[in-house]
């Protein structure tokens, strides 16, 4: 698709895409497995674009592929080197953001398929107030807790659970304190890092089609999503 950020989208989107994949096995560096014929990030790029509300992009590539990663994006996508985490490679990231952008997104290339209303329903949460936004889903499976023994000690109430996706918004000043107040280390969540400052969380619906790309079964699960007729159509207008 040719879709190209809107000149008038307020909202500056960070790609963390520098991981090597270790649970997806031997191969490429995860952002840059093929699922029908294209990189997961360019698939991944393809819907941030398409959402109305992006006038900037970054995207933390693999140290070793960042010109192969330019090569593939469009001119206008940043592309710079990851770290050796996924906390530094967004921290690497949000330093290329112009001072213009009030609000950032920061969304895995890992959550290729996620669909470009969820980026602009995020980035509306932060606009309308919210200093930092997730996308959930509700828990759909009994939890249990276990012991080192695979022993169960309970049963948790998994009516106050949430499982948690990106696209996450924040306004960015407050990303950036959260930022510069982390331990070194890998913190998976960016929101994690907020909630550290006592900053309040608000949580928007996630999106099925957001799932977090980890394990070969989750490829063939692309693969078979974007194989579908439905999903071209619906995963990267801008009103999907
Ligand atoms: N990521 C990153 N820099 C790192 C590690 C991870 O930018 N040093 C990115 C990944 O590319 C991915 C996102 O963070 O888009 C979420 O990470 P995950 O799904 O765990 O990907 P990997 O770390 O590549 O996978 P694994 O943990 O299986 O090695
Ligand atoms: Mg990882």
């Amino acid at each position: 698709m040719t879709a190209q950020p809107s000149p008038r989208g307020d909202v500056a989107v960070l790609v963390p895409a520098a991981g090597s994949g270790v649970r997806l096995g031997a191969g490429a560096p995860k952002a840059l497995r093929s699922v029908a014929g294209r990189s997961l990030l360019e698939h991944a790029v393809d819907r941030v674009l398409a959402a109305s509300s992006v006038g900037f992009l970054v995207i933390a590539a693999p140290p070793s592929d960042v010109d192969s990663v330019r090569s593939l994006l469009p001119p206008e996508v940043v592309v710079v080197s990851g770290g050796a985490t996924r906390q530094e490679s967004v921290a690497r990231a949000l330093a290329e953001v112009p001072e213009r952008y009030e609000i950032v997104l920061v969304h895995d290339a890992a959550r290729a398929l996620a669909p470009p209303s969820l980026v602009d329903s995020v980035a509306a949460a932060v606009r309308s107030g919210h200093d930092a936004v997730i996308p959930v889903l509700p828990v759909v499976d009994t939890v249990k807790a276990v012991d080192d023994a695979d022993l169960v000690v309970g049963t948790v109430d998994r009516s106050a659970l949430r499982a948690v996706q990106t696209p996450q918004g924040f306004r960015r000043a407050v990303l950036a304190k959260a930022h510069a107040a982390a331990p070194a280390g890998d913190v998976s969540d960016d929101a994690g890092l907020v909630e550290r400052l006592g900053v309040r969380v608000f949580c928007v619906p996630g999106s099925e089609l957001a799932l977090k790309i980890t394990r070969p079964f989750d490829l063939l699960v692309a693969e078979v999503l974007l194989g579908s007729a439905t999903l071209r159509a619906w995963g990267t207008s801008a009103e999907s």
